[in-house]
């Protein structure tokens, strides 16, 4: 914490007091905390209790001293900002991109990580609305503090209870380790499946959604990189800030490859690409009979091993999705095609495809290895890229 930056916002639920004890901590730590209150967090605890935390002025209104623009100062200044508590209405202007108070207008111009912790009574807490909301700002790349389980200001136990202290201090230091660490750096990321189709409507695949490498973009473009995304088909949508290149089979997938990975600092392999594709592919729909049908496959481009051909001096990182024999299969594949580093995923009944949660293993060297564990996908995404920096700065 120490030299950090902190915009803290705090909006207007009952845990406001508890964003008090939060800030002196900070300022303890070493932190320069800068506090916007909403006007309704102002009914709940005074600005003078801030202000006399963190020696500086709080703010509250765009119109104090416009003339110097406070909701861009704000931001510009912070290395992270923090909402908390974050109200769910605050929440809910946040996910439509509602700007209509001096905290809103900072967050809507931050590009900066942003770090939420609700607090809500547990039915706004469980409302679809705020729930979606939340999703969205996730999706965004916001980090979600997530409330506890504990007593309520209502008198009752339930979901919605701000998230302790030193859980927020860990989601901001999170926040501030990975800022702009690759700055500069460009940064390549294969994801989804493809598609080898054998007549207009059919076509051999599988169960990749390409999550991992949205999630490793997401990360990627927060950390400051210019990210490349070549995605095969996914109704996930990539992030913001990333240039994607859409692609449907090994063969459109193997010539983006050359075309944007070759040369980039990073390059990483997450896409589930299909190993053969059909011979022949039907201009029209095959006709339904009763026989069975034959359809014979031929090799698709190795698409990491055409990469790693080209490699020069990029950072080359392989996805294993195995089965069997992870480690020592992922190993082989490390060996056989010259990658840095491997990250290893068990795909036993397709566990590891989707979103949500997984287990991953990075491998590299001889017998170097680091268990990232098991965490949402977007969790294990800041961990594995992690790793690799320290692996690259150590190169
Ligand atoms: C006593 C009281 C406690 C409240 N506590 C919360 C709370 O914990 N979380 C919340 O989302 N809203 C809470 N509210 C509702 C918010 O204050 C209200 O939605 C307000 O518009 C939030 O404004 P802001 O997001 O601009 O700070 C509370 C309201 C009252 C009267």
């Amino acid at each position: 914490m120490n030299r950090a930056r902190i915009l803290l916002g705090v909006t207007g639920g009952i845990a406001a007091y508890k964003a008090a004890a939060l800030t002196s901590t900070l300022v303890q730590r070493g932190a320069t905390v800068d506090v916007i209150m909403t006007e309704e967090a102002e009914r709940f605890v005074g600005p003078l209790t801030f202000s006399s935390l963190t020696a500086r002025p709080v703010y509250s209104s765009l119109w104090d001293a416009p003339e110097r623009i406070p909701h861009i100062r704000l931001v510009r200044e912070a290395h992270v900002v923090a909402v908390v508590p974050a109200t769910a209405n605050t929440i809910a202007k946040m996910a439509n991109g509602i700007a209509d108070d001096l905290l809103t207008t900072a967050l809507l111009a931050a590009r900066v990580p942003i770090v939420l912790a609700p607090a809500m009574n547990d039915a706004m807490y469980d409302h679809p609305a705020t729930r979606a909301n939340l999703a969205t700002l996730r999706q965004r790349g916001c980090e979600i503090v997530d409330p506890e389980r504990g007593f309520l200001a209502e008198r009752e136990t339930g979901m919605g209870r701000l998230a302790a202290e030193e859980r927020i201090i860990d989601a901001l230091e999170r926040a501030l380790a990975r800022r702009r660490s690759l700055e500069g750096k460009r940064v390549a990321i294969t994801a989804g499946p493809t598609r080898e189709a054998f007549d207009p409507v059919r076509f051999v695949s599988n169960g990749s959604t390409g999550a991992t490498g949205i999630e490793l973009a997401r990360e990627a473009a927060l950390r400051g990189a210019d990210v490349t995304l070549l995605l095969g088909p996914t109704l996930l949508e990539p992030p913001p800030g990333v240039c994607v290149v859409r692609v449907t089979t090994a063969c459109e997938l193997n010539d983006a490859a050359l075309q944007h990975a070759v040369g980039a600092d990073l390059v990483i392999a997450t896409a589930a690409v299909a190993d053969w594709r059909p011979e022949q592919r039907s201009e029209s729909k095959v006709k339904k009979t009763d026989a069975g049908v034959t359809v014979r496959m031929v090799r698709n481009p190795d698409v990491l091993a055409e990469l790693a051909k080209k490699k020069g001096t990029s950072f080359l990182v392989g996805f294993a999705a195995e089965t069997d024999d992870h480690e020592a299969n992922a190993r082989e594949k490390l060996r056989r095609k010259h990658l840095d580093a491997i990250a290893v995923n068990d795909v036993r009944g397709e566990r590891g495809f989707g979103t949500g949660r997984n287990a991953l293993t990075l491998l590299w060297g001889e017998n170097d290895r680091r268990e990232l564990g098991t965490a949402e996908k977007s969790a294990l995404a800041a961990r594995l890229l992690d790793a690799i920096e320290a692996l690259m700065r150590e190169r």
